[in-house]
């Protein structure tokens, strides 16, 4: 059974059980900022699960693209993904342990679905902790149905409690599902959920009793509810008498064309197979977070900050094997291939996730060059030093000015006879984050809080976009607000309906073209009725002194682009802005537009 079958049967089954099948949703959470990415189905669901009704019913089914980045240095063994398909049931105060158990159990045994031997199961139940009792609920089912004591695990809060990966919702125990390889058992202690490489957890039903709120207080809800999840690349091994989801068709195209592209086969060694396993996970995750919505592009923060680690670790191995660029555009190509199917946005959005991979590829190699080099520049000094040790604050230097990553500096390091003062980077390393999270908490404020360099370039990117929106949509195109931090702009405006792909193009290209044409930008006293009167643009409702600053974008010679009131600072030119991109285009209220821009 491949994994377009395993999702059809899943949706069949639990429809033929009444549920509704409901579309999955994005990777990035709408309004919600303890989560950076979708880490599993019930996340687009928390509403509901806490007592809202959902339109669809009480009974719901799904296929959900899901990132666990808290996974990533577990990938390269036979199971941890960063991004996986997650397969959900949910009852919404409708049936809740037996219930779900026992269509757990069908599906998974009953020679119609998927007709897994019951004597390759186990489960594991909450073995309870303070006022939550032992499940014992859970396991009398389980009996019922015919798993053996012998192979029901009471397991504690650490792995038997599911709740969502933010520090409030909903939450309760659970029941996990595990298929057993049949290797000996590692000690006496093993048994299902033992993490010696003889079980894998395929599936997990939540019953969820709880609000964990604010104050860490455990409400009970209103109504009890069941959340399920389904592993579909691990689900696909098992059933295939596969040991990794890497031999499983769903990742076996992409080992391909990682094998075809570095010349070396997969089961070579161990190392390379590692290597292998990292780029085809990795590769497919970057894939799903660009073509998610092309919201998300390489960065320095939040989830562009997570895509850009995941797109240099896969240089990084892609390096290792030999790969020679574009290397991870062509891998991608493959993944977009093979799922496009039940993610048509993957095509949609095919010529996004090449343009991305491939420019922070670049990106990335030029900044190893610059490392490199750097780092060989410094190499017969340090060979010097009779401890043969890199102290940490240089290699923070090389990371902090080259952005060369640590690992590269050990592995240069170690090639050379030499070791890196890890702890005294982490060190340096950790007052460096407090720093700039402290800056960016400043900056995200309030406007212009921030005035370093790439905020004062977003801040007249602002005004090139303000005019190119007026000459593209209109005049009734007026300011309601701005937002900038060091790494993006934010621009709210009047303006009644979506923009189309098209005008969006459109203004993106006027804003490059005058930064190509490198505008002086020229700033001038006036008085408020002068700087009306010479046909500034001033944005109404706001509270002007008497004397404004007017800062015009071109000049005689150029011709003027734009004149707007504004306190400033700006740039002198607007050659060396960088190239403006518009990744979102949505409605912040009724009537008002949200852009939401960078400059690269
Ligand atoms: N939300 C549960 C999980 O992700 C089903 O394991």
């Amino acid at each position: 059974m491949n994994a377009d079958e395993l999702r059809g049967k899943y949706i069949e089954f639990f429809k033929s059980k009444g549920h509704a099948q409901i579309e999955g949703k994005s990777l990035l959470p709408d309004n919600d900022p303890t989560v950076l990415f979708t880490t599993a189905g019930m996340h687009p669901l928390v509403p509901y699960l806490l007592g809202e009704e959902h339109p669809a019913g009480r009974r719901l089914t799904d296929y959900q693209k899901c990132i666990r980045t808290g996974d990533i240095d577990a990938v390269g063994d036979a199971s941890h993904l960063t991004f996986f398909e997650m397969l959900g049931n949910w009852s919404l105060g409708d049936y809740f342990k037996e219930g779900a158990i026992e269509m757990s159990f069908e599906f998974l045994t009953s020679p119609k679905w998927l007709g897994i031997p019951v004597e390759k199961l186990g489960v594991t139940v909450f073995e309870g902790e303070g006022e939550i009792p032992r499940d014992e609920e859970s396991a009398a089912v389980w009996k019922k149905l015919g798993i053996p004591e012998s192979r029901i695990a009471y397991r504690p809060r650490s792995d038997n409690w599911w709740g969502p990966a933010g520090l409030t919702g909903p939450c309760g125990p659970d029941s996990e599902m595990f298929y057993d390889f049949g290797k000996e058992p590692c000690g006496p202690g093993c048994g299902p959920g033992c993490s010696c490489g003889k079980w894998l957890e395929i599936w997990n039903d939540v019953f969820m009793q709880y609000n964990k709120n604010a104050e860490g207080v455990y409400q009970p809800l209103l109504r009890k509810c069941v959340d399920t999840g389904m592993g579909i690349e691990r689900t696909v091994t098992i059933l295939n008498g596969k040991t990794s989801v890497y031999e499983t068709e769903v990742f076996v195209p992409i080992i391909k064309g990682i094998e075809k592209a570095a010349g070396c086969s997969y089961g070579s060694g161990a190392g390379k197979d590692t290597s292998m396993r990292i780029i085809a996970d990795h590769v497919r995750s970057a894939a799903f977070i660009l073509g998610d919505s092309r919201a998300v592009s390489p960065s320095n923060v939040g989830a562009g900050y997570v895509l850009r680690r995941l797109i240099r670790r896969a240089v990084r191995h892609g390096r290792r094997l030999g790969m020679t660029g574009p290397m991870l555009s062509p891998v991608a190509d493959i993944a977009v291939d093979k799922m496009k199917g039940p993610y048509p946005e993957l095509a949609e959005n095919r010529a996004f996730i090449t343009a991305e991979l491939n420019r922070e590829e670049e990106k990335f190699l030029e900044t190893l060059q610059k490392g490199e080099h750097e780092f060989e520049k410094l190499l017969p000094n340090l060979l010097k030093n009779p401890g043969k040790i890199i102290s940490g604050r240089l290699a923070f230097r090389l990371y902090d000015t080259y952005g060369f990553p640590i690992e590269l500096t050990e592995e240069l390091a170690r090639e050379n006879g030499m070791t890196v003062n890890r702890g005294e980077f982490d060190e340096s390393f950790k007052k460096h984050q407090e720093l700039s999270r402290s800056q960016s908490g400043r900056t995200f404020r309030g406007g212009l809080g921030d005035q370093g360099e790439m905020a004062v370039k977003y801040h007249t990117a602002t005004h090139l976009l303000h005019r190119a929106l007026r000459i593209i949509l209109g005049d009734h195109v007026a300011q309601k607000g701005s937002n900038i931090t060091a790494e993006r702009m934010r621009f709210d405006f009047s303006h009644g309906a979506p923009m189309t792909s098209d005008e969006i193009k459109k203004v993106e290209n006027i804003v490059n073209e005058q930064i190509k044409r490198d505008l002086p930008v020229k700033m001038e006293i006036l008085n408020l009725e002068e700087a009306k009167a010479s046909g500034a643009t001033a944005l109404f409702g706001e509270k002007y002194e008497s004397q404004v600053k007017v800062y015009t974008i071109g000049d005689e010679s150029t011709g003027v682009f734009s004149k707007e009131v504004c306190g400033g600072p700006h740039v002198e030119r607007t050659g060396a802005m960088g190239t403006f991109k518009i990744q979102k285009e949505q409605s912040s209220s009724a009537g008002v537009r949200r852009i939401r821009a960078v400059l690269e």
